[in-house]
């Protein structure tokens, strides 16, 4: 037979040995004691059932199944914690210590926060709080938290609460990234369109401001003055130019990349100006690092955009100065580390230093947009990009890119070859432009003439032999692709001879034609004398 013993059952056998015995030993000689033992017993007994605890009044089963609940609370996959009313934990389950530790006593404002802690404690709380947390791991490391609160009521005052805490760092993390590139998409197509209208009035500004700096007659007061108009116009175009590479949709044009060329030519770029602003560099490149697959002059640009920021964050007078540029190879990928040991970016801020536009810097000096193209090409790359920093000890951007498991690839190609030219036709619909470029060349010492439509230009190049015609793209009836195609059709050597003007890089099918077909283009506002030491044969 088998026989059960009920909690309650043993609790009462236990007070009356417990308070009959001593009874028994002090009284055995008397027979009043008999009596006092017998009194003392059913004290004990209605003690013992009262301090029992609540289920272990219930009848077995019931008890039994609140046990099993119990259990079952103790080893739930998400963390479950009560908290008094004064903050202080009274309960976590196995899930719980292993998120926070043993913190049984402590103040839930350590766990989560002191405004989240006062939140749902307040008096005035609503019946149930649900909201995101950032809570520190028993490790010290923070995270983020969804918490879901309920009070635990008596007569309208609050006793205590039960809380579900979880770890919500990866699909916080996942979110992120999906709103961040949304809102790159939103402004991307907004960025696009104005861009373009912005860069012909800025090259004939520019333009028109080098054909009088060409001028020798020049005042030296009128030469300060259109310098001051010329400087004025490129720094709106390095603008334009920053939005256009913002908005960018086009896929990178990847190759098999060394990504240590590509740091050391990034730093090429940068030394003189480092150097010079008494900044320390320290290189330290892997000399393994396995190749990864990308578009090495977008890698160069991300580059650029952090070794700019990382100048940046020193302050006048900053003691030592230094930024660290470090390669690596793990497992999957390559990383560059650039670290600065500036003046760091605050907790508040570093939320926000991939958004577009986002910058703490004067006007005129940033735009807020490096980071924001960074990431998109990061990501573009299927790479991932990080950034850690401390306010007054410095600041990390770790990139990390796929290693290249394609096999070989190719180097991009910059067509070179090219003859002395004398004959230009210039073909533009604006034309102000065609005109600025044909004075600068004229200048030169090269016949040009210019063409406002497609037709037009086909029916000149049909009568002359131009060593180099330069279009526009985008041309009221005919794009200066469609002339290109035409021109090849009838003569095939046109196809190095044709240069195109563009301010439309934002255009995907475009850029890719032109670089598929490795053409050559200068965006608008142009630079003559980089056209020029193209035209001879210099690049
Ligand atoms: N290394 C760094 N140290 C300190 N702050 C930084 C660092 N890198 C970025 N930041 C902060 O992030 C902001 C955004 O950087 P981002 O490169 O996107 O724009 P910007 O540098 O302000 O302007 P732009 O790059 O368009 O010229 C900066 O204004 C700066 O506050
Ligand atoms: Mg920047």
């Amino acid at each position: 037979m088998k026989v059960k013993f009920s909690v309650r059952s043993l609790l009462i056998f236990l007070a009356i040995c417990f308070t009959t015995l001593p009874a028994l030993l002090f009284g055995v000689y008397i027979w009043s004691a008999a009596l006092v033992a017998l009194f003392c017993g059913l004290l004990g007994a209605g003690i013992a059932s009262v301090v029992a605890p609540n289920f272990k009044n219930l009848p077995e089963s019931t008890a039994n199944s609140r046990q099993a609940e119990f259990n079952a609370i103790s080893r739930i996959a998400d963390t479950i914690l009560i908290a008094r009313s004064d903050g202080q934990v009274t309960y976590l389950n196995d899930a719980g210590i292993r998120m926070f530790g043993d913190v049984l006593g402590k103040q839930l404002k350590d766990l989560i926060g002191a405004e989240s802690a006062a939140r749902v404690l307040s008096i005035e709380q609503p019946p149930e709080w649900k909201g995101e947390v950032s809570a520190r791991k028993s490790s010290g490391v923070m995270f983020d938290g969804f918490l879901s609160s309920t009070p635990v009521l008596e007569n309208g005052k609050l006793i205590e609460i039960v809380a579900i805490v979880q770890d919500i760092t990866d699909e916080k993390a996942a979110r992120d990234a999906v709103i961040q590139s949304e809102k790159m998409i939103t402004l991307g197509e907004l960025v696009a369109g104005t861009s373009h209208e912005l860069n012909n009035p800025l090259a004939i500004v520019t333009g028109y401001s080098d054909l009088l700096l060409e001028e020798g007659r020049l005042a030296p007061e009128q030469r300060s003055k259109i310098e001051a108009i010329r400087r004025s116009a490129l720094r709106a175009a390095n603008v334009v130019q920053s939005l256009l590479a913002f908005a960018r949709k086009r896929k990178p044009e990847r190759v098999r990349t060394d990504v240590n060329l590509a740091v050391n030519t990034a730093l090429r770029l940068k030394e003189y100006d480092l150097h010079t602003s008494g900044i320390r560099l320290e290189k330290d490149l892997c000399p393994t690092l396995p190749p990864v697959f990308a578009d090495p002059h977008q890698i160069q640009q991300v580059l650029l955009n952090l070794i700019n920021n990382a100048q940046d964050a020193f302050l006048s007078g900053s003691r030592s100065p230094r930024i660290r540029i470090r390669t690596e190879a793990s497992d999957h990928a390559v990383c560059i580390r650039i670290e600065d040991n500036g003046t760091g970016i605050k907790k508040t801020d570093l939320k926000k230093v991939f958004n577009p536009f986002f910058t703490t810097k004067p006007v005129g000096k940033g735009t807020g947009l490096g980071l924001s193209i960074s990431y998109g090409i990061i990501r573009e790359h299927g790479g991932q990009i990080h950034i850690q920093s401390q306010v007054g000890q410095g600041t990390e951007v770790c990139i990390e890119l796929p290693i290249d498991d394609a096999g070989p690839g190719g180097i991009p190609r910059i067509p070179g070859d090219h003859v002395l030219p004398k004959r230009f036709l210039v073909v533009d619909d604006e034309l102000e432009i065609a005109a600025i470029i044909q004075s600068a060349l004229s200048r030169r010492g090269s016949m040009v003439d210019t063409a406002s439509t497609m037709e037009e230009a086909l029916g000149l190049a049909r009568r002359n032999d131009y060593d180099f015609i330069i279009t526009d793209i985008k041309m009221p009836g005919g794009s200066g692709i469609d002339l290109y195609k035409q021109l090849c059709a009838v003569n095939p050597s046109y196809r190095h001879r044709v240069v195109f003007l563009t301010g439309d890089t934002s255009n995907p099918s475009t850029i890719q034609f032109l670089e598929q077909e490795g053409l050559i283009y200068f965006s608008k506002p142009f630079d003559f004398q980089a056209m020029e030491r193209f035209f001879n044969g210099q690049v």
